[in-house]
């Protein structure tokens, strides 16, 4: 192969990247607006997966672009500790409208990683705070996503983000994973089979005792191992087992909220609602860096107790709830709600249902996943290659002038809620001319 290196390539080390594969044939991007990019060669690139599941209503939207700016000028920063200012009361206030009933009350982080933390860390300081210190354990599923901090990766599930990093938290357990494509694959959104699998948490609960168990995190949709859509049912019998032994339901909404699913949250689509929901990426339309966790009234009240003058939950961030982020916020749901963005998912399930579907005959695809504006296209892997196949199909839709993502052999798509159906068509239509091309 022929290299060429450029020296100022050198000292930016590229976070979950081939760093040196990437520096010799780099992808820059240089501009974006609606659902386009624009490369640094002036090539126009539709953008499948809002930037990182992020850009929900689409690029370079003005009113956000325009508050950012006032926000800067006005007021750069306050501080968060014993100080506030309007606009993030505003912000949390305006998020509660949208969450599933009871979840009114809201922190602020600056990324999924960090709700993810703020949950975990929140969920073991409630049964502290009610006398039930003894829950300790925490609860994830294998092939679960939840950020690359240490809390994250170990309720998480996937084992490249986990091996090089030791011991992780103690006292973490998981449930097994979902994907069953021997009786689920190329399901018409949420698969039949598999509601079962939430009995797992009766096998945890009987081997460590409920007693011991302060919560379980689950992404209702888990979307960084490939999209693996929730079996009919399983969400719901979580929710029950949970409920019957007093565990704390996280749903790490991080890529479902804010519209992914057909609904603010993927908790109102799937119609199970939990005791906490973190959330990041589309709240400020990925503009500025912001993540949340919305928690249920009573377990926020729970911790309102003991002398005024006691902080109460002794965590935060310097820029949790920062101007910028929350003016971003604020207009953002302001423009999710002018175009209906957040239902806009329900309406095009169909559309994006019907074009991968076409893909079924293709060589190397095994598995067809979709719900609502998220899909899935698994491959064959490579023997000895794992996701070598699916990463060539990207690179060359990424020269057919679309952006797609991978993750192992699975082709995930996640496109902004203002694609139209013909935009649908062109994404798929180009996933199939690459699958034709790879090898
Ligand atoms: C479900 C889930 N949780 C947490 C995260 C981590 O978010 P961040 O990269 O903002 O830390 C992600 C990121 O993709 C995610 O998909």
């Amino acid at each position: 192969m022929t290299t060429h290196h450029d020296p100022r390539l050198d000292a930016y080390w590229m976070p979950f990247t081939a760093n040196r594969q990437f520096k010799q044939a780099p992808r820059l991007v240089v501009r974006a607006e609606g659902m386009h990019y624009w490369t640094d060669d002036g090539r126009q690139i539709l953008d499948g997966v809002a930037g990182l599941w992020c850009v929900n209503a689409g690029h370079g939207r003005p009113r956000i672009v325009q508050a950012i700016q006032q926000q800067a000028a006005e007021m750069d920063f306050a501080p968060p500790f014993q100080m506030g200012h309007p606009k993030a009361f505003a912000l949390a206030e305006a998020l509660t409208q949208l969450a599933p009933p009871g979840l009114n009350r809201v922190f602020f982080t600056n990324s999924g990683s960090e709700a993810v933390e703020t949950a975990l860390k929140m969920a073991l300081a409630y049964h502290r705070v009610r006398g039930e210190g003894t829950r300790t354990r925490l609860i994830g599923r294998e092939r679960g996503y939840h950020g690359v901090n240490f809390g994250g990766i170990s309720v998480g599930g996937i084992v490249t983000n986990r091996k090089q990093f030791g011991a992780m938290v103690a006292g973490v357990d998981h449930l097994r994973h979902t994907h069953d494509p021997a009786r689920n694959a190329f399901s018409a959104g949420q698969p039949e089979h598999g509601a079962e699998l939430a009995d797992d948490l009766e096998r945890l609960v009987a081997l460590h005792d409920a007693s011991t168990i302060a919560a379980v995190i689950v992404e209702p949709i888990a979307g960084s191992t490939g999209v693996l859509v929730p079996p009919k049912g399983y969400l719901q019998r979580l929710r029950d087992i949970c409920t019957q032994h007093g565990i704390l339901l996280i749903f790490d909404e991080v890529i479902t909220g804010f519209g992914r699913t057909g609904q603010p949250f993927a908790a109102q689509t799937f119609g199970v609602t939990p005791d906490m929901i973190t959330a990041a990426k589309g709240i400020t339309n990925g503009c500025v860096p912001m993540g949340a966790v919305f928690v249920q009234q009573a377990i926020h009240d729970t911790f309102m107790q003991g002398p005024d003058n006691a902080i109460e939950f002794f965590h935060g961030y310097t820029y949790s709830g920062h101007p910028l982020a929350c003016a971003a916020g604020l207009a953002t749901l302001e423009t999710y709600a002018d175009d209906q963005l957040l239902t806009r998912a329900g309406t095009l399930h169909d559309t994006l249902a019907q074009a991968l579907h076409g893909l079924r005959e293709l060589p190397h695809v095994q598995d067809i996943r979709h719900y609502g504006l998220v899909g899935g296209i698994e491959l064959a892997s490579r023997p000895g290659a794992v996701g070598q196949r699916a990463f060539d199909v990207f690179l060359d839709c990424y020269a057919q002038g679309v952006m797609v993502r991978t993750t192992g052999d699975t082709i995930a798509l996640s496109p902004p809620l203002i694609i139209s159906p013909e935009q649908i068509g062109q994404i798929v239509d180009t996933v199939a001319t690459a699958i034709r091309r790879v090898a």
